[in-house]
């Protein structure tokens, strides 16, 4: 990481809970910083890094000041978190109320005031540093549900700053939001930016809803189209656009990267280091309730008991990333999942040869893309998904139209990717069958599937995501 001073304001600046890089400290004592988990930083570092704007974030430990610096022309400013702020507004607020809620209420949201009064303390926290950072005029774009207040906030402190908002996970059904003690705050929260973005049309409808039922402001009328037709909110004398932005990933560089030598030699040694089955499924997930890892691993188990599938031809490979680990539900579903592949393996591997390959690590860029590019069947199972960019990088990776995509519909990316083998996570049945379709999908039908998944992935990249918001934002890009 090269550091190097950094001036004080910029013109575009991104606001969200994480840098795109976490420090870590190593057991010697040493420090070092590494890529931060999650679809948002994947999304957005790629098209800010070259537009050298700046981001204002948490840098990933508690307890610790750190000076602003700037990494290969990005500039980072660090916005430091207590150890109590981290218990009571990350893994609390954000993580323990937010998140199971806007996921479908699939756990139980736990609704704490200490938490909500941390929450509130950390977002004028964020607002503050990002009226510091931001030059007259600039535009900022604040990201995700950790930080719904900030918009209002930093509008207090900068008027003159052209704010937008995107959220990066699902905004619930109206029943289930209106559980929320501090609701009407939310709302009011976010109606402090211009454009407040989300990844469906049904979530801006919600909102939109809301935002005339808890704010008492009136909503225009019509439904909210994908990237076009947004909605709008007359907050006093300023109009609130409120629209549908699908996000993606950088498609062209994963689809380059996949194409090189190195990659497809790394797949050639995977390969043989598995004991070249006949088929390879694989699922790549941060380690959370909502993605369905449980799923999948059903599924499998079932199929392998039936004698549909031999422990010899397919294997799985499960990656998944470390996530949240203090938070309760979470450290659950890492016990069962882990009890889960412990099982399969009792029951169905040989030694050298287990059924399920488990890894509780992230792997790194090209080794994930060599993952992809050996992998027969992706499997993309949550329960609830914002929009999933894991089986959206799965498909940018096969230019050999090879592989095959089991989706779950409840992923936002399930309305873009039409071609996939679209499935009900609560439907073990219908996962199976679909797992098996797609595992004995012929030549000439897969490559169908595979062309029309890559013609939608390639040419709706982040970068299209990014300008179409930043646009109806009212600040469109240079080219
Ligand atoms: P979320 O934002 O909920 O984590 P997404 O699917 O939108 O889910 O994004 C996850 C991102 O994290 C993707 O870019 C994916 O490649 C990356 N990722 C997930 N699991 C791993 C892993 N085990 N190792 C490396 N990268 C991972
Ligand atoms: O995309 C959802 C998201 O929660 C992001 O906001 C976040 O950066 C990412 O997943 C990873 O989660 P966390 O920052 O809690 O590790």
């Amino acid at each position: 990481m090269s550091k190097g001073n950094t001036p004080n304001r910029a013109d575009f600046v991104v606001v969200a809970n994480r840098l795109p890089v976490d420090l870590e400290r190593l057991d010697d004592g040493t420090e070092r910083w590494k890529h931060s988990p999650g679809g948002l930083v994947t999304a957005l570092e790629p098209f800010l890094r070259a537009r050298r704007g700046a981001w204002v974030g948490w840098p990933g430990v508690a307890d610790i000041e750190v000076e602003p610096f700037t990494d290969d022309g990005l500039r980072l400013h660090p916005v430091p978190l207590s150890a109590s702020e981290f218990a009571e507004y990350y893994e609390g607020f954000s993580n323990a109320t937010l998140w199971p809620l806007y996921h479908d209420v699939v756990v139980p949201p736990v609704f704490e005031r200490s938490w909500w009064n941390a929450y509130r303390r950390v977002n004028r926290r964020f607002a503050q540093a990002a009226a510091e950072v931001s030059a007259e005029g600039a535009t900022v774009w604040v990201q995700d549900y950790q930080l719904q207040l900030v918009p209002t906030m930093l509008r207090e402190l900068r008027p003159d700053l052209r704010i937008g908002f995107f959220l990066h996970i699902p905004f619930p059904p109206v029943e289930l939001f209106m559980q929320l003690p501090w609701r009407t705050e939310i709302v009011r929260g976010l109606l402090g930016a211009d454009l407040v973005g989300f990844h469906r049309p049904g979530g801006a409808q919600n909102f939109l809803w809301l935002a005339r039922r808890l704010a008492g402001f009136e909503p225009s009328r019509g439904q909210v189209g994908v990237r076009s037709r947004p909605g709008m909110v007359q907050v006093g004398d300023r109009t609130v656009r409120v629209g549908a932005f699908p996000i993606s990933i950088a498609s062209t560089e994963m689809d380059r990267l996949a194409r090189t030598k190195e990659i497809q030699q790394r797949v050639k040694t995977l390969r043989s280091e598995l004991g070249n089955p006949r088929k390879i499924m694989l699922g790549v997930d941060r380690l959370d309730y909502t993605k369905g890892i449980d799923v999948r691993l059903h599924a499998m188990h079932e199929l392998l008991a039936e004698g549909h599938i031999k422990a010899e031809d397919v294997t799985m490979i499960q990656i998944a990333t470390p996530s949240r680990e203090r938070v309760e539900h979470y450290k659950q579903m890492r016990e069962d999942i882990e009890r889960k592949v412990g099982r399969i393996n009792g029951e169905f591997g040989r030694v050298g040869h287990p059924a399920v390959h488990y890894l509780h690590t992230s792997v790194d860029r090209k080794d994930l893309v060599a993952f992809y590019c050996a992998a027969d069947v992706m499997v993309v199972t949550p329960v609830r998904d914002g929009m999933n960019l894991v089986c959206k990088e799965y498909v940018a990776c096969r230019y050999d139209l090879g592989g095959a995509l089991v989706l779950s519909e409840f992923a936002g990316a399930a309305a873009e990717l039409t071609s996939a083998f679209l499935v009900n996570p609560h439907n073990l049945d219908g996962v199976k069958d679909a797992l098996l379709a797609a595992l004995e999908i012929d030549e000439a039908e897969g490559r169908r599937r595979m062309r029309a998944l890559r013609r939608q992935v390639l040419t709706h990249d982040v970068d299209r995501w990014a300008r179409s918001f930043l646009e109806a934002l009212g600040t469109p890009l240079a080219e």
